[in-house]
């Protein structure tokens, strides 16, 4: 009998794969291995939830969630100290196919919390969420909160999975290399890194919650470069998808961001026509 409980896990996650996985499972991932898949029931009870109170940028108001620490869930999850992490990237993956590259150093960061649910709107042990926007969206399972400053945090709701792996090992045809790391290529690439990464990929690599912005076509082999800007600032201007407008970027973002894709145009890899 194999008892080693890391082997046990994956042996019977393989059993359970053809039933399909929990939807309320989430899972620790260290460089494409499963570390651990659990509950999010069992996820709560191993860490006790409190309340926390937090200026909430996505509900716009004020909230307060049964929460615990970010750093106590990576802990468990990965069985290490989350600061022992270091400049690690972590992804965190969203069952819509947002996956968001974070710094793990922000993560093990006092003031991250997962929430469970929502404090005001779960009467008893049974834990709920408020309908979150015009689309309604259930933020539930695990919500990521922070009781700092919401800017330049990520706020990624329907988590499923956090992956511990190097950023250029996930995605190596994202980045402009052969490009001077001086060129506004490399801060649009930046930009794109910590804004759009996480719902658009490019050359195959990245979310998938929007479209692909390189292949088969690079968006600026297809649309001129004015509406393209008007469109990452503004998109309900165009339509009502679900992307969120940047009204922060300024012209010379913009501008980067353009460098990027045009370098990008030009450094193309299709997963799906090269096999
Ligand atoms: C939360 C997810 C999300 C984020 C973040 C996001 N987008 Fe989008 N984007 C979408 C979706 C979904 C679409 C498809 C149309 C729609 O729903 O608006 C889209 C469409 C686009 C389009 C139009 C594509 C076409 O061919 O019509 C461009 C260009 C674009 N995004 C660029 C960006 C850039 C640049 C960023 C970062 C500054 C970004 N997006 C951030 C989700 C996102």
């Amino acid at each position: 009998m194999d008892r080693h409980p890391l082997r046990l896990g994956l042996s019977t996650l393989g059993l359970l794969a053809p039933l399909a996985v929990h939807a309320a499972d989430v899972r620790f991932v260290r460089d494409g291995t499963l570390v651990k898949a659990v509950d999010v029931a069992a996820l709560r009870a191993a860490c006790t939830p409190t309340t926390v109170t937090v200026d909430d940028p996505n509900y716009r108001a004020r909230k307060r969630y049964l929460a615990c620490p970010l750093a106590d869930i990576l802990h468990f999850g990965f069985g290490t100290p989350a600061d022992a992490l270091g400049s690690a990237d972590v992804f965190i993956r969203a069952w819509d196919g947002y996956d968001k590259p974070t710094d793990a150093a922000q993560l093990a960061e006092p003031g991250a919390y997962l929430a469970f649910g929502d404090a005001d709107v779960s009467p008893g042990a049974d834990l709920r969420w408020a309908p979150l926007g015009p689309r309604g969206i259930d933020p539930g399972p695990l919500y990521l909160v922070w009781t700092k400053p919401a800017r330049t945090r990520p706020w990624p709701w329907q988590i499923a999975e956090f992956e511990v792996v190097d950023f250029r090992k996930k995605y190596p045809h994202v980045v402009p290399t052969g490009i001077a790391r001086s060129a506004p290529a490399w801060q649009g690439f930046e930009l794109f890194r910590g804004e759009c990464i996480a719902c658009h990929a490019i050359n195959g690599e990245g979310g998938d919650v929007g479209p692909d912005l390189n292949v088969p076509r690079s968006i600026v082999e297809y649309r001129p470069v004015a509406q393209i800007k008007a469109y990452i600032r503004n998109p309900t201007t165009f339509r009502y998808g679900k992307m969120p407008a940047h009204p922060d970027l300024s012209d010379a973002d913009l501008d980067a961001l353009i460098a990027y894709f045009r370098a990008m145009s030009r450094a193309k890899h299709d997963p799906r026509r090269s096999r």
